[in-house]
């Protein structure tokens, strides 16, 4: 089968297409490279530099390469940059997406799986979260995504699309080749691993009076190669749990306080910290209710202890410290 992967020289589309292609799929690579990197595509891809905002240049991918299913993970994805340009994030997110599913229903193409995040539910008032807890994104990013999953389930009622949605809660960890390497990070575990080479003086820590253990934020780490797994699982089972949602998570919580301490130890590091006050719209805790995606998909983590994790992440940054080089082209 021909997947077509959009955002695959991103972090967790690149991964996902490593996966896809370990299983024996052929896998369309599409990114504009605005946030990806070239090197991230893995070389068995087929590279197809595209913008979704762009209407004829997906139409050439789509009549090019005549894909079978699509996984999308391209996007707009830093929740401080929507706060600032909410417009970037619904041109990219919903008005992209949009360009991307009419393209998908111009080649009958039927079959789709969303990249979606816990930032759709806001505040929770239920601690873990299940799919069917209400949705209240604080956020310009987490409405985005919201707003797209609706427009999902009109084109299924309209076109006979089948998509799944997986919402994921904090993707983390690397492949043996493949890891995060974000232009601007804002991600805790690769921030952590910078402080711990020197390559930031210090890891800010907002907030340390929430109401959890030790202060500091609770949050749910999922392996990118659990992720990766889940898109194969939902995939190979379009039809069956089509117009669903799924959250990607492993219903087990660390505050950044555990996670540095952890880092610590896998490192052998200190790793100089610094406390500032709260961010205003980080929720005290995220963690995931993983049931469903286990019940009905048969899904379980296999990568996504604290210290896997963690030591996958530090074995990739030792090796590409500055991320991926911007020399290699295709
Ligand atoms: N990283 C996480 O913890 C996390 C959590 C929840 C959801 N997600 C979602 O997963 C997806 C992937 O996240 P990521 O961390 O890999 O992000 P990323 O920024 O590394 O990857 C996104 C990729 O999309 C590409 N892209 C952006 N706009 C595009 C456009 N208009 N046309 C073509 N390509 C475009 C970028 O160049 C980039 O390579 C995103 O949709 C994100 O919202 C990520």
């Amino acid at each position: 089968m021909n997947v077509l992967v959009t955002g695959a020289a991103g972090y967790i589309g690149s991964i996902c297409s490593e996966f896809l292609l370990s299983r024996g799929y052929q896998v369309i690579a599409l990114d504009n490279l605005q946030e990806g990197h070239a090197a991230a595509v893995p070389p068995a891809a087929t590279f197809c530099r595209a913008d979704l905002g762009i209407r004829s240049q997906i139409e050439e991918v789509f009549s090019h390469h005549k894909p079978d299913a699509v996984m999308h993970f391209a996007g707009e994805a830093l929740v401080a940059k929507s706060v600032r340009e909410p417009s970037t994030f619904y041109a990219a997110n919903i008005a992209g997406g949009v360009n991307l599913l009419d393209a998908m229903i111009r080649h009958n193409v039927k079959k789709l799986i969303f990249s979606s995040t816990a930032a759709t539910y806001g505040e929770p008032h239920t601690v873990p979260i299940p799919e069917d807890h209400s949705k209240s994104p604080i956020n310009p990013y987490g409405k985005s995504k919201l707003r797209f999953e609706e427009i999902l389930s009109d084109y299924r009622a309209y076109t006979g699309l089948h998509y799944a949605t997986l919402r994921y809660f904090n993707a983390a960890g690397a492949s043996a080749e493949r890891g995060e390497a974000h232009r601007v990070e804002t991600h805790l575990i690769p921030k952590v691993l910078d402080a711990a080479l020197g390559l930031i003086p210090q890891l800010e820590i907002f907030g340390s009076d929430y109401p959890t253990p030790d202060g500091t934020c609770v949050r749910d780490y999922i392996h990118v190669l659990d992720i990766a797994d889940s898109h194969v699982r939902a995939l190979e089972s379009i039809e069956k749990v089509s117009g669903e949602a799924f959250n990607v998570g492993n219903s087990r919580g660390f505050s950044i306080l555990e996670v540095l301490d952890a880092a610590e130890g896998i490192t052998g590091r200190k790793i100089p910290r610094k406390f500032s006050p709260r961010r205003p719209g980080d929720p005290a805790v995220l963690v995931a209710s993983k049931e469903k995606l286990h019940r009905i998909l048969g899904w379980q983590a296999q990568h996504s202890s604290l210290d896997e994790i963690i030591t996958s992440a530090w074995t990739w940054k030792q090796k590409h410290p500055h991320g991926y080089s911007e020399a290699a082209s295709r």
